[in-house]
């Protein structure tokens, strides 16, 4: 039996193409409202919870997103999986512009977010394991539906997430890449570790929208942003064709 997937759509996928809806659904968890109603529906004939992290018409900025009234909102409706998609700019030289990449690891630059839901009416200090920070077996199906779909995608790399909303200095974009930071985005933390301490499947397909700060001549234009993850927009929707039935 497949199990229950989510997609977490962020910015250039409020509503995926080819996601015939059946209903919708507004929901209250302990941690408040998740970012939009859950859709419920299908998407290349398998049944998909859909949720558009940013709101839906997008409006709540990364810092601001309630993701543990996400996760929890998708583990409540009976979620097993949860693939994350998000738009990135990119650092080293194989991250260029509408580049599909299913990063590995990742580095939170993040503060001042509800982050855990380890900190109310504990019986003992939980600490999860975050070794390996995206399911393996679930990075791995993408890897192999996309070589099916004949969607060239970047296997691996270091998803650094900063805490937005403004974009990275040319300086703290280098400072990054000495860290070791293959991707800058703006939204993968805490939902990666909120995923884990849920103990749903959680893995990203990152879009690279533009090059990181410095990384490109002159200003970051919202226009190129735009263009490029419309193409990367089209790579995806054929690698999820391939994916949903698949995995
Ligand atoms: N930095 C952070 N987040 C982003 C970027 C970026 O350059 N592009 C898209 N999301």
């Amino acid at each position: 039996m497949t199990s229950l997937t989510a997609i977490l759509g962020g910015t250039g996928l409020t509503h995926p193409e080819h996601f015939e809806i059946e209903h919708q659904k507004g929901c209250e968890t302990p941690f408040g409202k998740p970012s939009a109603d859950l859709l419920y529906g299908t998407l290349f004939g398998q049944s998909v919870v859909f949720l558009a992290r940013h709101g839906n018409p997008h409006v709540i900025p990364p810092h601001q997103i309630n993701y543990r009234a996400n996760l929890w909102a998708l583990k409540e409706a009976g979620v097993q999986r949860v693939l994350a998609i998000a738009a990135v700019g990119g650092i080293t030289p194989a991250m260029g512009p509408s580049v599909i990449a299913i990063p590995d690891q990742l580095i939170d630059y993040t503060y001042g977010r509800a982050h855990t839901y380890f900190d109310v009416d504990l019986d003992h200090v939980t600490h999860i394991d975050f070794t390996e920070p995206y399911t393996a077996s679930m990075r791995q199906s993408l890897i192999v539906a996309a070589e099916r779909a004949g969607v060239a995608v970047v296997a691996g790399g270091v998803y650094g997430c900063t805490q937005g909303p403004r974009l990275e200095t040319p300086a703290e974009i280098l400072k990054m890449e000495r860290d070791g930071c293959d991707l800058v985005g703006m939204t993968g933390m805490p939902e990666a570790s909120l995923a884990r301490e849920l103990e749903l499947d959680y893995a990203v397909c990152a879009v690279v929208a533009n090059w990181g700060a410095g990384k490109q001549q002159g200003a970051i234009t919202m226009a190129d942003i735009e263009a490029n993850l419309k193409q990367g927009m089209a790579d995806l929707g054929r690698l999820l064709q391939h994916w949903l039935p698949e995995a």
